[in-house]
């Protein structure tokens, strides 16, 4: 009988686990990848691809969010011609993204801007672009991180560990994936799930945006430190920003739009102490959609 010895064993299986923490699982290819020169192809793209003044959309009037009783809403971001500034800065990435963003029409459109987007590095690591789930019907919008391995892989939002607490909670308040929609902040995944950058954050934030004002939910839930912060323009960690009242304007919509932050469910996973608050703030979400869907006496 064959027996393995279990010191290489344990150590291939740690390996094994440390490749797939660092995201080494999606190199699927039998040879090498240069992802330098996909880059490069990416950047050769974005130059060639770049809309002419003409072409961009109109600035979006008072894009951003306000904290009720908190700050002034923060003034919108200048506009940015793409054509005049360089192509290779976040600024210029940013501006695309906006122009691109700000002409889709519909979900559809969306979806085929963002797929067609090279303005954000992620999209030459990242197996999938995972546009949404759910329900575009739904009064109740969740907008998290990024994808992670599993997302990844089957280019759908939150179908991994944390999508599966996710579910658990949502079905706590009595809603299921036909009943919300869902969506990221980013559309490809970081490698090994590291926090988004500044800068890829700012490139696909007009994305998400314009997925929110398309989808014209009732209630948008920032599922997340990194979608908070994203969503409401705000610099506070996520243990501030959550259970408060907040709104976004958005070009499109008639009116501010109510946001409400809680904590990511992968932060539940690592810290289930924290689970109390979350409990309290999914009541809540409850509460303000109860209160919107009820007639005014
Ligand atoms: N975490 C997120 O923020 N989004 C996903 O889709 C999966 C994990």
């Amino acid at each position: 009988m064959t027996t393995i010895d279990p010191t290489p064993a344990a150590a291939i299986s740690a390996l094994a686990t440390w490749y797939v923490e660092w995201g080494v699982e999606t190199a699927t290819t039998d040879s090498p990848a240069d992802w330098y020169a996909a880059a490069a192809a990416a950047r050769d793209r974005l130059l060639r691809d770049r809309p002419r003044a003409a072409d961009s959309a109109p600035a979006p009037a008072g894009e951003g969010a306000r904290m009720r009783g908190a700050r002034a809403p923060a003034p919108a971001v200048p506009r940015a011609d793409p054509a005049a500034v360089d192509p290779l800065s976040p600024e210029s990435a940013a501006a695309l993204a906006r122009s691109h963003a700000g002409a889709a029409r519909s979900l559809a459109e969306l979806e085929q801007a963002i797929r067609a987007f090279d303005g954000c590095a992620l999209k030459a690591t990242a197996s999938n672009t995972v546009f949404a789930d759910g329900n575009p019907e739904a009064d109740l919008m969740l907008v998290g991180e990024a994808p992670g391995a599993e997302e990844d892989r089957r280019g759908l939002p939150f179908v991994g560990q944390s999508g599966r607490l996710l579910d658990r909670m949502l079905k706590a308040i009595g809603r299921d994936r036909g009943s919300v929609y869902i969506t990221n902040v980013l559309p490809w995944r970081p490698p090994g799930n590291r926090t988004p950058t500044p800068a890829e954050i700012a490139a696909c934030l007009p994305f998400a945006l314009r997925h929110i004002a398309l989808v014209r939910p009732k209630l948008v839930v920032a599922v997340g430190g990194v979608s908070a912060k994203a969503l409401l323009d705000r610099p506070e960690g996520i243990t501030r920003l959550r259970g408060r009242s907040a709104t976004l304007d958005l070009p499109g919509l008639a009116g501010p739009l109510p946001v409400f932050a809680t904590f990511h469910p992968a932060y539940l996973l690592r810290q289930p102490a924290q689970k109390r608050l979350a409990w309290g703030d999914w009541l809540r979400i409850a509460e303000i959609l109860e209160k919107q869907s009820s007639p005014v006496p």
